[in-house]
Order: structure tokens, then C-alpha cells, then sequence
């Protein structure tokens, strides 16, 4: 097949999946060549309702008959983003009253860092060993993969790494620093979870010092740890909570959620104190003020037992070593980077998509549609194993 330079577009990898789809539907992408996909990844943990959820593709269409963009964020009252904030908010703490929208998940983290700057005062962010934060200049900065940010240095300044749950290190953040930031789950890391004692704890240091606490659920919020928001499971509330990804239901939107009197000061002091273009596009927010509604139709338990079953069904099987879930956010570990690629192409042939994490390479990710169903996962489950089984045969054969 062409690569993607030949068709007149950038090319992010030099190992694109490269298939061609046609069309994506609940569960499955439907290929150029006739054949189908079961999705086990929802585009990185974006289409949490699946493909084409017949009621966010009806409030597309109605947005699109009503208007596209009008005027520049924050400037016109708009129907759908107000509908999309209310009904995020109604299931955020009252300390989370205000929602700032933008495009993506970087810049949301942008956002949020400038805002902790702005109400503190203090320039310094503590940032965790493992996080990934997206590749704006700012949320690369505040990312820990070495070797993604070497290349692009000098980042920003001020930004110091601590060990991921680790209780001890905690005493590093002091009153220089203007926030603390984390994903609640680490995604990119390989599905790290944390003990609820270590974020109480780290709640607690931000408190005492005055830093502010920043989760980044950009990958592991709107449903994908099993609850609506993954810091539910641990008893603490964030400053600024930022999301992405699934926020927009499919469409592109971002958004920093943080306290009304906090967020009123980024609009004055400098006048418009940050601003965006097409932050929370109308078309966008339509699509997100239905993807919060279906989540509060979705089924908890069957979730967490259909979950628990992928991990029962995945830790017996040859050749996996670990695996690490919280809802239907899952992390297979295998023996090496090698393993994962065999298993990763022979799933793929077989009709199943699964894929990599950026900086684990010997773990392989799984997060499906929160609308999968259970013969849906058996399937999935059936083609992966076979990948499994056919990685361990050929390790037995030693080729
Ligand atoms: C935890 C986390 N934060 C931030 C981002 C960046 O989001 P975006 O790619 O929309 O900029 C990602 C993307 O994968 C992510 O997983």
C-alpha cells in the first residue's frame, strides 16, 4: 500500500497499520476491502460509545443544521456548549465548577499549567516518573519519556520528576511549586495504578504546600476505569481535572475543569488571558453533551464483570506474563517488545485490533468500547489467544 508521504500527508510512524477503512460501526471499523475489525482499542481510548452511536450521529447532524462556528470561544452563548458543560459537570464535585473547552488533550494540559501558574504565582510543576501528557511544547515538558523529549529541548523550565505511587517522594513537592501533576491512572506507562493511600497522601501534600493538584484523565476518564471519572476510586478530588479523548464522543474536544474563581482570572489581565480559536466547537460540544448522557445509561457491574473476565480469561494464557486493569483500561504484559509486535500483527490479520503502548514495549493495550458486548469480547478474546497460542509455538520452535 502507498504510504502516507505518497498521498500528500505527514506521516507520524514508520510503521502505520495502514489499513483503509470504509466505515466503523458499534464495535467494528469496516475495511476498503470488504473485510472488518473488531475494535479492542477505541482509537486510543476515544470512541468509548463505539462507532457511530446512532444518538451522537443524530445531535451531529441537528448541530450541523443549526450552525458550524459562529465566533471565537468564550465570545457568543452557544446551546450545545452549554449543554456539554452542564452535563460534564453534573458529575464533577461543586469545587469543579467551570469548564474551560479546547481541541485535544495537550491542550487542555497547556491550559491547566498556565492556570496553576496564574493562581499561584509559582512557577515550578512536580511531575510524575511515566506520565505521558501529550507533545505540545508545554505537556511534552511535563511528560517523562527522555528520549521523546531530548530532541526537541529546551523544554519548559522548572519541571522535576518524582516516582509514580511512591509515598516517600512526596516530601520533594514544596511551596515553590505551583502544581503537582498526574495521570490518576497511567496509561502510557502501561496501566499503572496507584494505591488510594499514596493519592490521599499526595492530596494532602499539595494541601500543606499549596500546590495544586492537576489530574490528567485525558486517557482514563469519561468511563474507561469502570466509573465515570478514575479519581472516584480513590477518595480525593483534583484542583484542575483535564480530559480529552473520549470527551467529545468522537469529535475533537478537550477541556480543563477547575474552580469558577480560579478560571475567571484567566480572562482578564491580560483581556483574554487565553483564548482559542475553535475551543469547544459547537459541533463538537453536541457530540460531547450526548456521549455524558449515554454514560449515565451504562452498566457499572456488567462492566466490571465483563472486565474481570478479559483479565481471568488473558492471565491463563501462555506467553502473558502480567496483566494490569481497572475497568476496561488493560495492560498485557508479554516477555519482550518482540512478542507484543507478533501478537499485535497476527491479531490484526485475524480481524482484531490491539495495539502498543508508546513507551512499554513489552505490553500490549486493551480498551474497548464501554457498548462491547459479551459475545464481542469472547470473540476478541478467541483471535487473541490464538495470536498467544501461535507466539508460543513459535518460541517453542525457537524461530
Ligand atoms: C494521559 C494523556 N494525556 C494527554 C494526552 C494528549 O492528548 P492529545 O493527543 O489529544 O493531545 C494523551 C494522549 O494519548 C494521554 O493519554
Amino acid at each position: 500500500m502507498e504510504d502516507f508521504l505518497n498521498r500528500g500527508l505527514a506521516q507520524t510512524t514508520l510503521h502505520p497499520l495502514n489499513i483503509e477503512v470504509s466505515h466503523a460501526r458499534g464495535a467494528y471499523i469496516h475495511l476498503k476491502d470488504g473485510s472488518q475489525i473488531l475494535d479492542f482499542i477505541s482509537g486510543i481510548g476515544v470512541s468509548t460509545f463505539g462507532h457511530h452511536h446512532p444518538e451522537i450521529v443524530a445531535a451531529l447532524h441537528q448541530q450541523i443544521d443549526d450552525h458550524l462556528h459562529v465566533m471565537v470561544y468564550g465570545e457568543a452563548r452557544q446551546k450545545s456548549q452549554d449543554l456539554a458543560a452542564q452535563s460534564l459537570l453534573a458529575y464533577l464535585p461543586d469545587t469543579l465548577d467551570a469548564v474551560y473547552f479546547v481541541n485535544s488533550g495537550a491542550e487542555a494540559i497547556d491550559g491547566a499549567l498556565k492556570l496553576a501558574r496564574r493562581i499561584t504565582g509559582r512557577q515550578k510543576f512536580m511531575a510524575m516518573e511515566g506520565g505521558y501528557h501529550g507533545n505540545t511544547f508545554g505537556a511534552l515538558s511535563i511528560s517523562s519519556n527522555r528520549s521523546r523529549r531530548a530532541p526537541f529541548e529546551p523544554l519548559l523550565q522548572g519541571v522535576s520528576f518524582i516516582p509514580f505511587n511512591d509515598e516517600q517522594a512526596l516530601e520533594a513537592i514544596d511551596t515553590s511549586y505551583a502544581a503537582v501533576i498526574a495521570e490518576t491512572v497511567q496509561g502510557d506507562a502501561g496501566i499503572r495504578i496507584p494505591t488510594a493511600t499514596w493519592l490521599q497522601k499526595l492530596r494532602h501534600r499539595c494541601n500543606q504546600t499549596g500546590a495544586l493538584l492537576i489530574l490528567d484523565e485525558i486517557q482514563c476518564g469519561v468511563g474507561r476505569t469502570g466509573k465515570p471519572f478514575a479519581f472516584e476510586h480513590f477518595g480525593i478530588e483534583p484542583d484542575i481535572l483535564c480530559l480529552g479523548k473520549a470527551l467529545g464522543g468522537g469529535m475533537p474536544l478537550g477541556a480543563f475543569v477547575a474552580a469558577k474563581q480560579h478560571m475567571r482570572q484567566l480572562a482578564h489581565d491580560p483581556d483574554l488571558g487565553h483564548i482559542t480559536t475553535f475551543g469547544g466547537h459547537p459541533v463538537a460540544c453536541a457530540s460531547s453533551a450526548v456521549a455524558m448522557a449515554l454514560m449515565k445509561k451504562l452498566d457499572w457491574d456488567a462492566i466490571e464483570r465483563r472486565g474481570a473476565h478479559m483479565e481471568e480469561t488473558l492471565i491463563q494464557q501462555d506467553g502473558v506474563q502480567a496483566v494490569r486493569r481497572l475497568g476496561y483500561f488493560i495492560a498485557v504484559d508479554m516477555e519482550s517488545a518482540d512478542a507484543v509486535h507478533f501478537c499485535v500483527e497476527h491479531a490484526r490479520k485475524n480481524g482484531l485490533l490491539i495495539f502498543y503502548f508508546l513507551s512499554t514495549p513489552h505490553a500490549f493495550r486493551i480498551a474497548p468500547s464501554l457498548l462491547i458486548t459479551d459475545a464481542e469480547i469472547d470473540h476478541g478474546l478467541n483471535v487473541l489467544n490464538q495470536a498467544l497460542d501461535a507466539w508460543s509455538k513459535r518460541r517453542a520452535l525457537g524461530s
